[in-house]
């Protein structure tokens, strides 16, 4: 076992966390977190942690969230206002030691050691602590966790433990922590618990198997109730205690589905592998997904670190095998916006899967097309046609958005952006186009993907509506800066919007033209008649831009300009959001900026800033960006290294990449899953130059200084591609798939399969 629980030698590959501080215990426990999408676990110690109940936490904290997270197990809780919400399942690898009958805590006695280490590699957490209890007695552990990417319904834990006395009574109970459960429990017995949560009818089954080996000898467990193993013994120093643990859980979404049978068979194949096997499974599953998707810098230590612990938290977010979840705004390493679903996943994230991992990408996009009667509702009941998506989404589409929230001084703030942040529909559009073409998946394209597109763009055209100054007009909205509320004509909005119906008229043609079949029956079923494609195109034709010709700047939304000129860089040293400093009001009425927003649509839309147009844009917008958001300096970075900017860029990055990797309390409720895929796109996007949305890919990099080169991969309408490049050249080389079509630094070659191209910068 030893072997097992020593990590990757290189450094690289490894984060590593010594002791304990009650302030920062939180965002350790998210920023080391692991998962695969089905299940996600907080780094939380499984050992000596002592019980947690619900306690006024008002002035008492946590030293520590342990939690476990099972994807679109959401119920609604007791809160007000009641929004759905991730349900915590029973915490799989609490693990109790007593010794001589007194349980051993954290907060007593010494911890001489702590340290925990994220193996990036490997995806798993190692820890190793050496304890002297109150009584004197040391005890010295290892430990390895994980979730399986082989088999996501599995867990596995190991731990190694050893006392430095003879004599003491030992006794450990491998169990699971069920304290702060909000579920009923259906069954529990013998190895097996199964709970339902109360509102939504969803269950979960787990099962777990331990076995404890006492210097290589099996030990029998006492059994005194369900979820529970115990072993006692008496101690002899320096002798070693192995034990292991699988876990199988299964989750059921209906209320007459029995999850037990999908855990039980799950155990079984855990089981019949053995531990090492899981493991095994597991270590070749991150293997290939470290192929497929990993990034190699040389020449900037740091940021390569950033960049892999960006993929690595990407990877254990998604699930391709289920079309029924998409990932939180904060993946399931925490509880921060109840495991909401925000654009972050389709504008932030889906072109990291997209790219590298096309089953995800297209496992997310099938969840917004589940959820299309959700933003069929909302349209309708708003008023509108087609389809507006929840600005925050569960499991069912429904929009979820707390209508208001306690702000610091304890009074309730109105929360608009459900009813006003309308880009969303348009940003899930985009995502499913970005996909089709990246990946030319048709069969997702027609059978769903059209779809989301044509009513998408319905709603837009309801949305905009003519006025007597002869334009289309998208008034009371949010755009990505939130701290302008209700504005009228967000460039942003209205540009996608635009972008949105174009697609949509363009969606029709093409079904026309190479499914007749399935365009007669879309038409049909949605009721699309060539009335209302004129207004569409009326729409496109006419929509408020908020473009000055003269000047090719972009109004991010009518008045801004006129809006109190602001200093904002005169603020940027306060550790709080600038709008908690100069308060709510003053922010509305000022120049300042929430988080990229015309910035985000030169990244989006880089069609609609042709010649100096997006440089203009960028450097008029980015002096009154206050990054209120972690979601805002990637994408000014993605968009600085396109612009050739790198000094700005790597500015961005760095701040990006410290947003979960530095000690920062903000990542208590979970590590900021956006940025890291922002962070992804800044580097291969950005200064990796990768351009999927043509008819063949394009790639013009823009390397900054001091990196002598960036290696990644990246898949193109199944082939897989792999880019190197360095100070002078570009290296590509088709790993697998047929002949194709690259454009490489503005000349097209020709990529055979085995081959590689290298082409001078
Ligand atoms: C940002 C949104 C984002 C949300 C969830 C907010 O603070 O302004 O753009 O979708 O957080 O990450």
């Amino acid at each position: 076992m030893l072997e097992a629980l020593q990590p990757t030698p290189e450094p690289g590959w490894v984060l590593t966390h010594d002791g304990y501080s009650v302030l920062t215990e939180s965002a350790v426990e998210s920023r080391f977190a692991f998962g695969n999408g089905f299940l996600g676990m907080r780094a939380a110690r499984s050992v000596s942690r002592g019980p947690t109940w619900t306690s006024w936490l008002g002035y008492i904290r946590w030293s520590s969230w342990p939690r476990c997270y099972l994807a679109g197990l959401f119920d609604i809780p007791n809160t007000d206002p009641p929004v759905p919400a991730l349900v915590p399942i029973a915490d799989w690898c609490r693990v109790r030691v007593l010794l001589d009958d007194v349980p051993l805590l954290g907060h007593e006695g010494e911890i001489l050691l702590g340290t925990r280490t994220l193996d990036m590699r490997r995806g798993a957490l190692l820890s190793s602590w050496t304890h002297r209890t109150p009584a004197d007695i040391t005890v010295t552990a290892r430990e390895l966790r994980l979730l399986s990417l082989a088999d996501r319904a599995a867990g596995l834990q190991l731990q190694r433990l050893s006392l430095d006395r003879d004599g003491v009574e030992v006794r450990i109970e491998a169990t699971f922590g069920l304290a702060g459960l909000g579920m009923e429990p259906l069954r529990l017995e013998d190895n097996l618990g199964a709970w339902r949560t109360e509102g939504t009818g969803k269950s979960v089954a787990m099962m777990g198997a331990a076995t404890l080996r006492l210097d290589g000898e099996q030990l029998r467990p006492e059994r005194p109730f369900p979820l529970r193993s115990v072993w006692r013994w008496r101690s002899v120093a320096g002798q070693v205690a192995e034990l292991d643990r699988l876990v199988a859980v299964a989750r059921a979404d209906a209320p007459d589905e029995d999850p037990v049978p999908h855990a039980r068979a799950a155990l079984e194949r855990s089981r019949s592998l053995g531990w090492r096997g899981v493991l095994a499974a597991h270590e070749a599953a991150w293997s290939a997904r470290w192929t497929a998707g990993g990034v190699e810098i040389e020449g900037d230590d740091e940021l390569q670190r950033a960049v892999r612990f960006a993929v690595y938290h990407l990877t254990s977010a998604a699930n391709p095998e289920d079309e029924r979840v998409s990932i939180g705004a904060r993946g399931l390493t925490g509880d921060a916006y109840f495991g909401h679903v925000f654009w972050d996943t389709e504008i932030y994230l889906l072109p990291f899967y997209t790219a590298t991992w096309p089953e995800a990408a297209r496992s997310l996009l099938m969840y917004r097309f589940h959820t299309l009667s959700g933003a069929r509702a909302k349209a309708a009941r708003s008023g509108y046609k087609g389809a507006l998506y929840a600005w925050e989404s569960a499991d069912t589409g429904v929009e979820t958005t707390p209508e208001s929230v306690l702000g610091s001084d304890g009074k309730p703030v109105e929360i608009l952006t459900g009813k006003m942040e309308h880009h969303i529909s348009a940003d899930v559009a985009y995502a499913v186009w970005q996909y089709w073409q990246a990946t030319g998946d048709d069969d997702f394209f027609v059978r769903a993907g059209a779809e989301i597109v044509l009513e998408t763009a319905r709603f837009w055209a309801s949305r905009a509506v003519p006025e007597s100054d002869g334009r289309r007009h998208i008034r009371h909205v949010i755009g990505p800066d939130e701290y302008h509320e209700d504005v009228d004509d967000n460039a942003f909005t209205n540009m996608m919007a635009r972008w949105n119906l174009a697609r949509g008229l363009e969606t029709v043609e093409m079904l026309r033209s190479r499914w007749p079949g399935r365009a007669a029956a879309l038409e049909e079923k949605l009721e699309l008649g060539s009335e209302e494609l004129a207004d569409w195109r009326d729409a496109t034709e006419r929509m408020a831009t908020g473009l000055d010709p003269a000047s090719g700047l972009y109004e991010q939304f009518a008045g801004f300009h006129a809006l109190e000129a602001l200093d904002v860089a005169a603020y940027a040293h306060h550790k709080v959001p600038i709008d908690v400093v100069i308060g709510r009001e003053r922010t509305q009425g000022a120049q300042v900026v929430k988080q990229a927003d015309v910035v985000a649509l030169i990244a989006l839309l880089p069609e609609a800033f042709p010649g100096a147009m997006a440089k203009i844009n960028f450097h008029h917008y980015e002096p009154r960006c206050a990054h209120g958001s972690s979601l805002s300096a990637a994408m000014h970075a993605l968009v600085a290294a396109r612009l050739g900017n790198p000094e700005i860029a790597l500015r961005y990055l760095r701040e990006t990449a410290a947003l979960d990797l530095d000690p920062d309390p903000n990542s208590a409720g979970g590590i900021r899953i956006a940025g890291l895929g922002g962070l992804w796109q800044a580097v291969v996007l950005g200064f990796g130059g990768i351009d999927l949305t043509g008819e063949a890919p394009r790639i013009d990099p823009h390397l900054p200084p001091g990196w002598q080169s960036l290696s990644f991969r990246i898949c193109w309408r199944g082939r897989r591609i792999a880019v190197r490049v360095t100070g002078d050249t570009v290296g590509v080389g088709l790993v697998s798939g047929g002949a194709m079509e690259i454009v490489i630094a503005g000349k097209t070659c020709e990529l055979e399969p085995g081959a590689t191209v290298e082409v001078p910068r």
